[in-house]
């Protein structure tokens, strides 16, 4: 029996898939620590109070996958990208909350997420930037073949009392 072709769709968020993805956030959270300290609600994190849009990635009409652009990150992040390129804070958009079902890995969602995040962010007049975890391979891996630069790496210190090693990047050409 052949394997059956699963269309993949790439749409605008809408309010009834947040439940949903806090659901693969259940999942991912507790396995690859992202986020990594289980936020009080994971659908207020997924929601984002800053978003300026967001998107998921549909199989056979399951949500699959998820990431947003949004203004003003947590640690003076911005206050970096600023520095570093000039550009105003108020036009700095970071690409946020990216994930993958644990089932539908491998199949270029995240690259497929992370691209249309680059350019709805341009098609903005923002500049779209990001900050990774040093700690997890499988994204740094992500923007590394993207040609994603790095600009600094800095600690992000948490009320939670956690802290964190990220990489903060800018698209290539920047
Ligand atoms: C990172 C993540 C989003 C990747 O999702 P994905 O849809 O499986 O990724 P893609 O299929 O688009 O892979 C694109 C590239 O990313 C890199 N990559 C993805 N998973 C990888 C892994 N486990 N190890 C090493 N590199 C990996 C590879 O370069 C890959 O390209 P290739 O397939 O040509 O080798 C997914 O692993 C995830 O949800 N992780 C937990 C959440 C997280 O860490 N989010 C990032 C926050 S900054």
């Amino acid at each position: 029996m052949s394997a059956r072709h699963v269309p993949a769709v790439l749409r605008e968020r809408r309010e009834q898939d947040i439940a949903r993805l806090a659901t693969l956030l259940e999942v991912i959270q507790p396995i690859e620590g992202y986020p990594k300290s289980r936020p009080e609600s994971l659908e207020a994190f997924v929601r984002d109070r800053r978003v300026i849009g967001a998107w998921v990635i549909e199989e056979d009409g399951v949500v699959m996958g998820h990431a947003l652009i949004k203004q003003r990150s947590l640690g003076g992040i911005d206050d970096i990208v600023h520095e570093h390129t000039t550009w105003p804070k108020d036009r700095l958009a970071e690409i946020s909350r990216l994930f993958v079902a644990t089932e539908a890995r491998g199949k270029g969602y995240a690259r497929t997420l992370l691209r249309h995040c680059a350019s709805e962010a341009r098609r903005l007049n923002y500049l779209p930037y990001l900050d990774v975890d040093m700690a997890t391979p499988a994204p740094r891996a992500l923007y590394a073949s993207e040609g994603w630069q790095s600009l600094a790496i800095t600690t992000l210190s948490f009320p939670s009392g956690i802290s964190l090693e990220v990489d903060v990047m800018v698209p290539p050409g920047t």
